[in-house]
């Protein structure tokens, strides 16, 4: 049985109710974070719970909670539930209204849910194989660094991965990789790390982050620059990062291999350098 959290209760989550005049629900109008947990250990919160309030800073819903609240509600959620390692998923939302309006509710008060799932790994087999993906043109709006819960147009790309078979649908705007439907994208050429600019385009993603620093840290090149279409399309290597899928080699891209059609040397030393860091991280090694 999952434990949730809903506004100030834990609780089964079978047994969480919200109205239908919330406007997560009507409206998609809320911010959200998933946070990985191994070991009981939740991995970067504090990197979270920054992007979570920046998120509601920047869609003007005032943060219900201080940081120490959320910290303790986050860790009493992973104690209540059975797994060491979860997956909690935090979300805000502008909470209901009596009636149907776009504009925001006065008094506006926030509805937070937070919940737990079993971690789901990334098999070994999968990670040694590598995924395919698809490409697509992005079709989000222009605040894509907002992780809002606001996300139809990332479900309808993913599922175009997910019609043909596929992982992941890598994101092109204008000829530039912007990143995929639910992660950041990473390209390989001539042993040189690339990754596209964090700007209003892509979500800045945690997973990102820690990539990049473990670049520096090991001396491996790294450039954070625009990446055209025609430069993904003829990449060494391709990864996709997400706090679930860690860092997972993409070997084919719409039906061409990327490179020798295998997972790269530069993923494999990279998605090494994670698991240790993240062992390191959460008091496991
Ligand atoms: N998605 N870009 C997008 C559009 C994402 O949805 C995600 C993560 C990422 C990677 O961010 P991070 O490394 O912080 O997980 C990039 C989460 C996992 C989700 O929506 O389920």
């Amino acid at each position: 049985m999952s434990i949730c959290y809903l506004d100030g209760n834990f609780l089964p989550r079978d047994e969480a109710r919200i109205s239908p005049m919330d406007r997560g629900f009507l409206f998609g109008d809320g911010g959200y974070e998933v946070i990985p947990v191994y070991g009981r250990k939740p991995f970067r919160l504090d990197e979270h719970l920054n992007r979570l309030s920046n998120t509601l800073a920047e869609i003007r819903l005032a943060d219900p909670l201080e940081r120490t609240a959320w910290v303790s509600i986050v860790n009493e959620l992973v104690a209540r539930n059975p797994w060491d390692d979860q997956s909690i998923y935090v979300h805000v939302s502008r909470g209901a209204d009596r009636v149907r309006n776009h504009a925001f509710p006065v008094p506006t008060r926030p509805t937070v849910f937070l919940m737990s799932d079993p971690l789901a790994r990334v098999p070994p087999a999968l990670v040694a194989s590598g995924v395919a993906a698809v490409s697509a043109v992005d079709t989000r709006w222009l605040r894509c660094d907002l992780k809002t819960t606001s996300l139809l147009a990332n479900c309808l790309l993913r599922q175009q991965a997910v019609d043909q078979g596929c992982a992941e649908t890598i994101l092109f705007r204008d000829g530039f990789l912007t990143e995929g439907a639910a992660s950041n994208i990473f390209v390989v050429r001539e042993g040189v790390i690339l990754a596209p600019p964090k700007s209003h385009l892509i979500l800045p993603g945690i997973t990102y982050d820690v990539v990049i620093s473990l670049a520096a840290a090991h001396g491996q090149p790294c450039e954070v620059c625009e990446i055209s279409e025609e430069e993904v399309r003829s990449a060494d290597e391709l990864w996709l990062t997400s706090s679930s899928k860690e860092v997972l080699a993409i070997i084919r891209l719409d039906d061409r291999p990327v490179g020798k059609g295998v997972p790269g040397p530069v993923c494999r030393a990279m998605y090494d350098r994670y698991q240790a860091f993240r062992d390191r991280e959460s008091g496991h090694d």
